[in-house]
């Protein structure tokens, strides 16, 4: 063996420095390749990486320019006879004399300008191929030994191992970041649930009173017939209502408000609250309806029904403080298994409620939070960040699910799919 003892003892300690170092993985891999290179004075060592059905070229040392451009366009495919025996052996496969040997495709030999090259395979843990390691003379007329070969071997084996390293830290850090989402959802979860509580205590005490506000209200209204105060009898039973439907989105939003859900046509509901609507979007916001005939019932309690309309039309008013249009329309849709791929939701028909604005629409990062409870990106006092959870909440109790589409000056389009309720009157026929 030609291989001095003092270069091979410097590449070695190189290579175990290198191993350890906290490097990128594709700097360690093309270290390997240099060391190959200087371990066994040839020209040129390449890393190939399976990729699906090929081995892609993925690092290099010694390409000369006119070919490591071309490089990472390179690909092996998986029954090369040459990688294919390679990976077979479990070792390496030494070619010296390429211009005459069956295993090499002459083509791919003549391009890479390749003389003599040693093939080792990168294997998993399983014997699975990773990949393949080459040393090569293209440059120069040169030949490879057994033990050089050998060395391509070892080399490929610290190759292997910097991967499998590589792939079980990316594997232990996926696992760590679920682990943390879980959590980060636990503790919301449970942040929720407190508020729940306190939101449900203090609504429930307070319904009482008003109750009592209201009644005594309506007393007072029914003597007050006809006179002046009669005014303002009215303007505290409304305010009365106001507060009870205040109450009503405090106990929606911990579950405790006791549901009247009934078979709702979502399109003549829409009808009914279009004046309520108008005067909430005010009058720079002009509303288009567009109920469609026909829709199928869906069950849902009509006064969250409201709460739902309500909550859209005032985002989006504040979304559009020039003026605009909101659009609201109804439809039945109908969705097969492609379309409910990775959500939870059972194929079927669906009602949808759509609500579409030109107003400012919302980045990514907006996006992601618009159902957190208490997020808002409105002033203070502006917002309370209840209004969308208590939407996706109300839509969720029916079983159905929210999708958005928003961009930043693009608009927003909430599209709601309610699913379609039986009609008790149709099954009983
Ligand atoms: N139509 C919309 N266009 C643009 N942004 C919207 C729209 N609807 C909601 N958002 C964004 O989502 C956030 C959360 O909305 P949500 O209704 O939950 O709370 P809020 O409107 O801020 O306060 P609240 O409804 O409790 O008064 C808003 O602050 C806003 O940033
Ligand atoms: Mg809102």
């Amino acid at each position: 063996m030609q291989i001095e003892i003092q270069t091979f003892i410097t590449v070695l300690l190189g290579i175990a420095k290198n191993m350890n170092a906290p490097t990128p993985i594709e700097q360690r891999l093309v270290e390997l390749c240099r060391s190959a290179c200087g371990l066994l004075d040839c020209d040129r060592s390449s890393i190939f990486l399976r990729e699906g059905n090929v081995y892609r070229a993925a690092h290099n040392y010694g390409n000369p320019p006119d070919i490591a451009a071309a490089f990472p366009k390179f690909k092996v495919g998986l029954k090369d006879p040459l990688v294919s025996r390679a990976v077979a052996s479990r070792a390496f496969v030494l070619v010296n004399d390429v211009r005459s040997s069956e295993l090499m495709d002459q083509q791919t030999a003549a391009a890479a300008r390749i003389c003599a090259i040693v093939v080792a395979a990168l294997l998993d843990e399983h014997g699975e191929p990773l990949g393949f390691m080459t040393a090569e003379y293209n440059e120069r007329i040169g030949t490879f030994s057994e033990t050089k070969a050998m060395i391509v071997e070892g080399l490929a084996q610290l190759a292997s191992i910097v991967l499998l390293g590589d792939r079980h830290a990316r594997e232990r850090q996926r696992v760590e970041d679920a682990k943390r989402r879980l959590e980060d959802q636990l503790q919301q979860a449970r942040r929720l649930e407190a508020m729940g509580r306190l939101a449900a205590g203090i609504a429930h005490d307070f319904n009482n009173h008003l109750s009592v506000i209201s009644g005594f209200n309506q007393l007072l209204a029914e003597r007050l017939v006809g006179q002046p105060l009669e005014k303002h009898v009215a303007e505290i039973g409304e305010a009365v209502g106001r507060a009870t439907r205040l109450t009503r989105q405090l106990l929606v939003f911990s579950h405790k408000q006791a549901l009247d859900p009934r078979m709702v046509d979502l399109s003549a509901a829409l009808s009914s609250y279009a004046g309520t609507l108008r005067s909430v979007l005010g009058r720079d916001v002009e509303l288009v309806l567009d109920a469609a005939q026909g829709v199928h019932p869906v069950r849902i309690d009509p006064v969250q029904l409201e709460q739902i309309l309500l909550n859209l039309a005032v985002n989006a008013r504040d979304a559009m403080p020039n003026g605009g249009k909101l659009r609201v329309a109804t439809s039945n849709v109908a969705f097969g298994e492609a379309d409910i791929a990775g959500s939870d939701l059972p194929a079927g028909g669906y009602v949808r409620l759509a609500c579409s604005d030109d107003g400012i629409g919302m980045d990514a990062a907006t996006l992601d939070r618009i159902f957190e409870p208490f997020f808002t990106t409105k002033k203070c006092a502006m917002g309370t960040g209840l209004g969308l959870s208590i939407v996706h909440s109300i839509v969720s109790q029916t079983g159905g699910h929210i999708r958005v589409e928003s961009a930043p000056g693009r608009g927003t389009t909430f599209l709601l799919h309610f699913p379609r309720a039986e009609d008790p009157a149709a099954s009983a026929v």
